[in-house]
């Protein structure tokens, strides 16, 4: 089986694998709809998902699979039935590849290990692990830069809550490049800083080849953060005036979805600076790769 649970788990080399095979999955529309012919995606989303799920689909489909969607209240999870035994009857109807995003941390760890049979797709897992999110942001930044080693990236707002901060922090480590962080006191995670500063976000953003704003999870925060979304945009958000400090060929990430006016201005979401499109289209050849990956761990 060929699970993909997190970055952490993922060589230089197995990364850079899978950037090929994004590249050649982009470049080669005439080799789309036949690798996965006849074979079986289920997508298990448990929490919500826009571009994560949606491109999961197309990719699944560029590749020719089969795919089939599976969600928390009209599946028999309902009824209590665990995540092992989910799994194993995927894998029992002939479905070989199980992409899943659920709150929970480490249980899809805890699935690979027990082997149901499928190979599991981490599609974001509680604030633990997004690893698609990640592969298609370095992606992104191979792209724009040509290379990660040396490179200078910072992750700016809710680390505490971003299971994407985690992945990039992992990948990017693995390749040698340079990564601050940034934000809120309260939205600190000191386990993420043995390998990254945390520098104030003005000096962070100064520094930067890839200034990467992440989303304040509202609905992760029990209490209420700040007394409107202008004092957190003025405090720690992307804003004009921090656009004109970043450097002059740095660009602006962020895995989306996207707070308009709290995380970053509103008009700087399609700044010419701003890849966070690009990387969406990114994610549907990141994912046609990790697809692929996961089907060479083959049937049964
Ligand atoms: N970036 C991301 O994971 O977006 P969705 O939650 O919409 O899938």
């Amino acid at each position: 089986r060929r699970h993909l649970i997190d970055t952490d788990g993922l060589s230089l080399e197995e990364m850079e694998s899978l950037f090929c095979r994004a590249a050649y999955w982009r470049d080669h529309p005439e080799a789309w709809f036949q690798t996965g012919k006849g074979r079986f995606a289920a997508n298990w989303f448990l929490e919500p998902s826009t571009r994560t799920r949606v491109s999961f689909e197309v990719a699944e489909k560029r590749l020719g699979m089969e795919t089939i969607p599976l969600d928390g209240e009209t599946s028999s999870t309902m009824k209590g039935e665990s995540f092992y035994d989910t799994l194993r009857t995927l894998a029992a109807v002939g479905v070989e590849v199980v992409v899943v995003r659920h709150a929970g941390i480490g249980t899809l760890a805890e699935m690979a290990w027990e082997n149901p049979g499928v190979s599991l797709v981490n599609a974001g897992e509680g604030n633990g692990g997004h690893p698609t999110q990640a592969l298609l942001d370095l992606f992104t930044m191979r792209e724009q830069f040509g290379t990660l080693k040396g490179l200078t990236v910072s992750i700016i707002g809710d680390i505490r809550h971003s299971r994407v901060a985690r992945s990039n922090y992992w990948a990017l480590k693995t390749f040698g490049a340079r990564v601050i962080l940034a934000g809120p006191e309260s939205m600190r995670d000191p386990s993420l800083e043995e390998y990254a500063p945390y520098l104030p976000v003005d000096e962070a953003i100064r520094q930067a080849d890839v200034v990467m704003m992440l989303r304040v999870q509202l609905e992760r925060h029990r209490e209420t953060l700040f007394s409107s979304p202008d004092v957190y945009l003025h405090a720690y958000g992307l804003t004009p005036e921090r656009v004109e400090a970043m450097r002059s060929h740095a660009v602006i990430l962020h895995p989306a979805p996207v707070n308009r006016g709290v995380e970053i201005a509103s008009e700087l979401v399609e700044h010419k600076r701003s890849k966070i499109f690009e990387q969406m289209s990114n994610g549907v050849w990141i994912r046609m790769a990790v697809l692929e990956r996961a089907l060479e761990g083959g049937r049964g």
